[in-house]
């Protein structure tokens, strides 16, 4: 495993750092839009789209949290405290954790729905449904308050986030929220 800590994050963290995050907070107004709909058609296509976009999510976060695992992230600056550094790393490893574990709660959730609806990726990819999953009634409606409370915890770690780059940028003046932003390099 590589271990040198560089003193910003590298081009493929940041990108797939901000991949991921427009496609969750996506997912998140997405969601909460389809399920507050009345039944037709297009509720049935954006269920669809929601899945798809959440099998994206789900191989992306696979794919940040293995290339994670062999990298080093730049040290947090020296003038934060310890409790703020533990909160810190505890918040990502939450952030880990719900983005691999909302989109396999929506999974688990399709699998064990009484009706046996299709999954396919884009119209084009099908996904299986996850075997030995109960397919009744109460065990549907448990896995939709899992998902739906899960959804609601990244939400609530997401505005401590923001809030917590946003301290590092304005009040602290380090350089927490540059170090994780798109270099795009200018052609001249
Ligand atoms: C749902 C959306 C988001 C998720 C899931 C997310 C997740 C994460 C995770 C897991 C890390 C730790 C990176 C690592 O070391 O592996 C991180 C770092 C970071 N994120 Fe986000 N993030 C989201 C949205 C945002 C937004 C909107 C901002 C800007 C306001 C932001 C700013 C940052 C910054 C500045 C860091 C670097 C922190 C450091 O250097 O320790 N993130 N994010
Ligand atoms: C990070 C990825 C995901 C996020 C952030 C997310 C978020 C949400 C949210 C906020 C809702 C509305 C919950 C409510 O108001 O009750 C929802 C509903 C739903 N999600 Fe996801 N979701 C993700 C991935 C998935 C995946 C991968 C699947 C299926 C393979 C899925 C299937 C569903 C279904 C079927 C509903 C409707 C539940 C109902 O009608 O009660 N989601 N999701």
């Amino acid at each position: 495993m590589s271990a040198s800590v560089k003193s910003t994050y590298t081009k493929t963290a940041i990108w797939l750092h901000w991949m991921i995050a427009a496609l969750i907070i996506g997912q998140l107004i997405g969601g909460k839009v389809m399920h507050a709909m009345d039944p037709a058609p297009l509720k049935f296509e954006l269920y669809q789209l929601h899945k798809s976009f959440g099998f994206i999510i789900l191989a992306l976060s696979v794919a940040r949290l293995l290339w994670r695992l062999g990298h080093k992230p730049p040290a947090l600056p020296d003038g934060m405290k310890p409790f703020e550094k533990i909160g810190a790393k505890l918040s990502h490893i939450a952030f880990y954790i719900l983005m691999i574990g909302i989109p396999i709660s929506g999974w688990v959730m399709v699998s064990s729905s009484p009706y046996i609806i299709e999954t396919k990726i884009f119209k084009l990819i099908p996904v299986f449904d996850l075997p030995g999953v109960p397919r009744t009634e109460g065990f549907n409606a448990l896995t939709k308050d899992v998902h739906e409370y899960m959804a609601i915890a990244i939400a609530a770690l997401l505005v401590l986030h923001i809030g917590a780059a946003l301290k590092h940028h304005f009040v602290e003046k380090d350089d927490v929220l540059n170090r994780m932003a798109p270099r795009i390099k200018v052609r001249r």
